[in-house]
């Protein structure tokens, strides 16, 4: 007989709502509550909060309610993270699965791994931070593919998104800074963009620890433009003169040669800077090497269904990110204290599977 988890659901934004209606389908998953950061979320059933039929759980706004009730995990997805909530979350008993960050302990600065490594070891418990990407496209396929690899010279991982009809409002506009004049949407000024800006930096180092690419220094460079025009996006309006396109390249080096490279090309509004690499929309991994590998990963609604809609598509990358989550919680559970990398879990597969 498998083991059940009772899991509390942080957040219902557009990932959490998912990964909440996945806990309450998942065979192996109890839902022992929700934590929400709206008060007028407060209270409500969470089967209403992710549309499914009543469940006698309520959602609280309460960090103490959230700690005292009994459960063995918690799927951690808020829009702003809080170290010291995670690491209470952790010393109370909970195992934490999270989309926001968290991806490899090892490249994390010193005093915040060693914060989380205390909290778990207080609490016997341990956390993993997981999604589409950063997660699966920029750790578990590369280190999937390169099980062919007899060697390698290099690897690139290309992200190409077009966030127009990305809903959430916030974090296109308040946390990227799209739609703002360019100086507050660059990196130096913006906080948010640094903090993702490091993690998928994670991800270098843990490609690099895993495939021995001996990276001794990681950069990024930042390549912001500006939409021509004033256009209606999902999340608002965007403003002729304010940033619509971000490139990030981080390229992990190893004396000096570029050995692991991240390339992530986001517009917004329909405009494509001509100077920029045109690969196809989703995600690109290349192994140079021997043999030379290469796979084109993407998430859609459906494959087959012709009236699928644009945002049905958009929102399977949240369906993703949140199943990704949500399927390595019976695996994190059962793992050593600590925080947990992707290779340490073991092949993470569907929990529900196959529609009865
Ligand atoms: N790894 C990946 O591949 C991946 C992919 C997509 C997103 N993410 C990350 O996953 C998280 C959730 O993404 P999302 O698209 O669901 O975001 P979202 O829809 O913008 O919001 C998530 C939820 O966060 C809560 N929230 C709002 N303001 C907050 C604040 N000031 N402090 C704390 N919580 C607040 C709200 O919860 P309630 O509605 O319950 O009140 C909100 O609905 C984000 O951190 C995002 O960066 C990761």
């Amino acid at each position: 007989m498998p083991r059940h988890y009772r899991v509390i659901q942080w957040a219902t934004g557009s990932v959490g709502r998912e990964s909440l209606k996945a806990i309450v389908m998942h065979p192996q998953l109890e839902l022992a509550g929700v934590w929400v950061h709206s008060e007028e979320k407060r209270g409500r059933d969470a089967g209403e909060l992710c549309g499914l039929p009543p469940t006698g759980v309520h959602a609280t706004t309460s960090l103490e309610e959230v700690l005292a009730c009994d459960a063995d995990c918690v799927a951690y997805m808020p829009r702003l993270t809080d170290l010291d909530e995670v690491c209470a979350l952790l010393r109370s008993g909970k195992n934490v699965i999270c989309t926001p960050f968290l991806f490899y302990g090892e490249a994390l600065p010193d005093a915040e791994r060693r914060k989380v490594a205390s909290a778990c070891l207080e609490g016997g418990t341990s956390v993993h931070g997981t999604g589409i990407h950063p997660g699966f496209v920029g750790m578990v396929l590369p280190l999937a593919m390169s099980g062919l690899s007899r060697t390698i010279d290099h690897l690139r991982i290309e992200e190409r998104a077009d966030w127009t009809f990305y809903d959430s409002p916030r974090i296109t506009f308040d946390n990227m800074r799209f739609g703002h004049p360019p100086e507050e949407a660059a990196l130096e000024a913006n906080a948010f963009a640094r903090f993702n800006a490091e993690i998928f930096e994670q991800q270098i180092h843990m490609l690099s620890d895993a495939l021995g690419a001996g990276i001794d220094e990681v950069t990024v460079e930042q390549d912001l433009c500006v939409a021509p025009e004033t256009k209606q996006v999902r999340a608002g309006v965007l403003e002729a003169g304010t940033v619509s396109g971000q490139r990030y390249q981080w390229r992990g080096l190893c004396l000096g040669e570029p050995r692991i490279e991240i390339d992530a090309l986001w517009t917004l509004g329909g405009f494509y800077p001509e100077h920029w690499p045109k690969p196809r929309d989703g995600w690109t991994v290349s192994i140079e090497g021997d043999p030379s590998l290469r796979t084109h990963f993407l998430s859609l609604a459906s494959f087959a269904r012709r009236d699928a809609t644009i945002d049905e598509h958009v929102h399977a990358s949240d369906i993703a990110t949140a199943m990704q989550a949500v399927n390595s919680i019976p695996a994190l559970c059962e793992a050593e204290t600590g925080i947990r990398g992707s290779f340490e879990l073991g092949p993470v597969r569907a929990g529900i599977g196959f529609r009865r």
